[in-house]
């Protein structure tokens, strides 16, 4: 098993294991994590994910080992890679929480989480260059997204890794906390988050992510919808409900 998963109430906690390797991402390993959380997407009764690696290593890129021996041929077939996209389609909010090497691959991982929670022990970086290639999982577009093109350009035209601080400065990471209360830190997040309606979190996170991907009027438009559409649901009935009755709100997911 490359993966150890527990599920504590509504949180289902990931740890990439594959400690020989650092956590290189080979194909089994990503069939294997998407076939675990496809199931637990789509159950209500699970809030929030956190993946999360080792101390030394969340991942440190895509498995060279394995694509090393691939022609372009071989590549273009397979489609290698198209399966992590089923990754960040999950719904379900995901949190990377990272200690250690996050490197290619590993950074892109983490960047198709919604949050990414680092130790201040963590290193990130896009690598490829110096092996020849570049970043093929999304790291040209997620990265030049959430921090701009003069850092996203430095780090994949380099290859230089960078710590917790500056990812936290340059908005790659959301929180940056002591490596010894990372696993901590993470679950108080993923909890928190679990606890609120699942639909409002889903909508949430969708209509983030639509700001990386539209013009200003649109996405304004298709969070007014999401807004809108939220009002059909019991949760929100019940949040406000709860507040005008000065008591927490109990939701339920519907
Ligand atoms: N793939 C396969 N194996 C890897 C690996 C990777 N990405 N990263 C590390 N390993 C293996 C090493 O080969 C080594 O195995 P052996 O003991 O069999 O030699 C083991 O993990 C431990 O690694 P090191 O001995 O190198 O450990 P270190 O502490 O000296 O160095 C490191 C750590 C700086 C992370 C170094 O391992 C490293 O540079 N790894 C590669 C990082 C990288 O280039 N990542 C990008 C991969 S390409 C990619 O992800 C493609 C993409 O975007 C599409």
């Amino acid at each position: 098993m490359r993966l150890k998963i527990e599920r504590e109430g509504r949180v289902v906690r990931v740890r990439l294991h594959r400690p020989e390797v650092l956590n290189a991402l080979d194909a089994a390993l990503m069939t294997e994590l998407v076939e675990a959380l496809t199931p637990l997407d789509a159950d209500p009764g699970v809030g929030c994910f956190v993946i999360t690696g080792s101390e030394r290593a969340f991942a440190a890129g895509a498995d060279i080992k394995e694509m090393s021996g691939k022609s372009a041929a071989d590549m273009i077939a397979e489609d290698y890679f198209a399966g992590w996209e089923a990754f960040a389609a999950l719904r379900t909010p995901k949190l990377a929480a990272v200690s250690g090497y996050a490197l290619g691959g590993g950074c892109e991982l983490a960047m198709m989480c919604d949050m990414i929670i680092a130790g201040d022990d963590a290193k990130f970086g896009q690598p490829e260059i110096t092996l020849g290639v570049i970043p093929g999982i999304g790291g040209t577009q997620r990265l030049t997204r959430l921090v701009g093109k003069a850092k996203a350009m430095d780090l994949i035209l380099t290859g230089r890794l960078i710590d917790a601080e500056e990812a936290e400065r340059i908005g790659l990471v959301s929180r940056v906390v002591p490596a010894e209360t990372l696993a901590a830190e993470a679950n108080a997040i993923a909890e928190q988050i679990a606890g609120y309606g699942k639909l409002a979190v889903m909508a949430a996170r969708d209509c983030v992510d639509r700001a990386l991907e539209t013009g200003l009027a649109d996405g304004i438009r298709y969070e007014r919808r999401a807004f809108h559409a939220l009002f059909a649901t019991a949760d929100q009935q019940e949040g406000m409900r709860a507040f005008k009755e000065k008591r927490a709100p109990e939701f339920t997911g519907r």
